[in-house]
């Protein structure tokens, strides 16, 4: 156990990683003041309380405390700057970023992820800082990623999650099936594919639905028939069985099981994954294929009536 050191315990307290806040309102003379704080925590829904935890040091104590409200600005990855800013001892803080009031009256920075615009509810004292608690008013939140903050470093998740990623691709295809007949399209090289799509910022399900709408065909996605890892090619690959209504493909054409139809079939892998369609049809056993391009398993999905 660590004996109660204060900087041992600041080290510890700032050990998970928490949001990044800058806490706004209007000094007497109606001058905006606003300081970055980490300690923002929601309280209750009903009412709906929100608190942050004021130092006693701070330059705004006095005028934060008889504020009749506040705003909590919930910064967004990319406002790293702004933070600095309301932690230093810059002169006016607000000149260098753009603010509007908001309907409660707390100033409201641009760009934010989420901002509360609070009445006070009470002020609590404890120990060194001074509990704010807000009763929120108003509130907008959107998509764009929050700052984190731990161990005494700005932390950008989804910047970063995004940059740990690994590069290999995610490529959707589609298993489309009429009457024995499976749709394959032109792979470019003089062989046969089936259908198939880079999942890039799409969903993978958006992905497939741009994938069959791009066949000509109405349809939509079924089950996943087949995942494996395209080790060769660096790339995941989901294959979806998918039903579309009738009609004729803007690209490719229906090709039949029977003789050497799949010859042309390029890639190794779709062309394991067909044979095993064909087999599949014939006996009305559908499996799913988990694996990567050379090896895995066919776990059992249905049988069809
Ligand atoms: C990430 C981060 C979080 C902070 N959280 C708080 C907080 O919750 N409460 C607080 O009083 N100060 C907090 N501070 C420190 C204040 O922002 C800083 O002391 C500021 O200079 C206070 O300004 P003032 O004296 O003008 O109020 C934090 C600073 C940083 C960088």
């Amino acid at each position: 156990m660590t004996d109660l050191d204060p900087r041992a315990l600041r080290h510890a307290f700032g050990s998970f990683m928490t949001g990044v806040t800058v806490v706004t309102a209007h000094a007497p003379h109606g001058s905006p003041i606003g300081f970055t704080a980490n300690s923002f925590t929601s309280v209750s829904l009903d009412p709906p309380l929100l608190l942050v935890c004021l130092a006693k040091t701070s330059s705004n104590y006095a005028a934060f405390c008889a504020a009749r409200g506040f705003g909590v600005n919930i910064l967004a990855e990319t406002q790293v700057g702004i933070s600095n800013t309301f932690a230093r001892p810059v002169e006016d803080r607000f000149a260098g970023v753009t603010w509007r009031k908001g309907p409660q009256g707390a100033p409201l920075l641009e760009g934010v992820s989420a901002w509360f615009d609070c009445a006070m509810h009470k002020t609590v004292d404890a120990g060194d800082h001074m509990i704010l608690m807000g009763e929120v008013k108003a509130f907008d939140a959107n998509a764009k990623p929050g700052l984190g903050y731990a161990r005494g470093a700005y932390v950008r998740p989804a910047t970063e999650a995004k940059a740990l990623t690994p590069r290999t691709g995610l490529v959707v295809s589609a298993l489309i099936e009429r009457a024995g007949k499976v749709l394959l399209v032109d792979d470019g090289q003089g062989g046969l594919m089936l259908p198939e799509m880079q999942v890039e910022d799409d969903s993978v399900s958006a992905t497939v639905q741009k994938l069959i709408a791009q066949t000509g065909l109405r349809g939509h996605a079924g089950f996943v028939y087949s995942v494996f890892e395209d080790a060769q090619r660096k790339r995941q690959h989901i294959s979806f069985l998918c039903q579309t209504a009738e009609g004729v493909p803007a690209q490719g054409a229906f090709v039949g099981f029977e003789g050497s139809a799949l010859d042309d079939v390029s890639d190794p892998a779709i062309l394991t994954l067909l044979e095993r369609f064909r087999n599949e049809s014939a006996l009305g056993n559908f499996g799913i294929y988990v694996g990567n391009q050379i090896r895995g398993e066919v776990r059992a999905m249905r049988t069809r009536e």
